[in-house]
């Protein structure tokens, strides 16, 4: 049974995709242990409650700095003997004393095809502006080992999501997401079943049934 810790900053429509998967059987041998917030009026912290989850708000005021908060939050994820942190919506950027831990086994999702529309700044919304703005025509998801850079670790999966004339920003980030849910519940089934290796800046993902 693998561990999973989810950290959220919003609204966790992600972190809901995956409980969801995880209930209905789609992740086998899988159990969300606590989700994690540095914002207490996240509004999946309030979802983890209604499914039961364990909630844990760490409040970046009561740490002298990001380095002694991710130290933290490093020991309590050591402490619950956490298998796989899978970011979902939670803005900010880990720091190597965390990594390190939790050296290839902290997950991301990204509203857009990486390395394309990535990197500090590029989160939420302003992804999509930047997006409509470069007048490309087709963009995505990505779903990504993280690294210590900012949106450049290993991808584990993307899929496409076509550019109308019609798009704005609310409309491409409502149905990028529908792709989000699909494609985070994916990568983590393979990742649950032990199938993503990790060569450099490669993935391979092995076919069921060679496990
Ligand atoms: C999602 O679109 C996710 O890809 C994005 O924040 C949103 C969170 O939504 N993450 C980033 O932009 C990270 N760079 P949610 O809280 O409903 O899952």
């Amino acid at each position: 049974m693998k561990k999973i810790a989810v950290f959220v900053s919003g609204g966790g429509s992600n972190l809901q995709a995956l409980m969801d998967a995880i209930t209905d059987g789609y992740i086998k041998d899988a159990s969300i242990v606590v989700v994690v917030s540095n914002k207490k009026e996240a509004y999946g912290l309030e979802r983890a409650v209604k499914s039961g989850i364990d909630t844990l708000f760490l409040d970046p005021k009561d740490f002298k700095n990001a380095q002694e908060y991710d130290k933290n939050l490093a020991e309590k994820m050591n402490a619950l003997k956490i298998d796989i942190v899978c970011l979902a919506g939670y803005m900010k950027i880990l720091k190597p004393i965390f990594l390190e831990v939790f050296k290839g086994k902290v997950l991301n999702i990204h509203p857009a095809l990486l390395p394309s529309f990535g990197g500090e700044g590029c989160y939420g919304l302003h992804v999509h502006e930047k997006v409509l703005e470069a007048g490309v025509k087709v963009t995505g998801v990505t779903v990504h080992f993280v690294d210590e850079g900012a949106d450049t670790g290993p991808i584990i999966l993307q899929k496409t999501v076509e550019v109308s004339d019609e798009d704005t920003p609310e409309s491409l980030q409502k149905k990028v997401l529908k792709y989000e849910h699909e494609s985070y519940k994916e990568a983590l089934k393979y990742v649950v079943q032990d199938r993503v290796s990790i060569n450099g800046k490669k993935t391979y993902i092995k076919p069921s049934g060679k496990i």
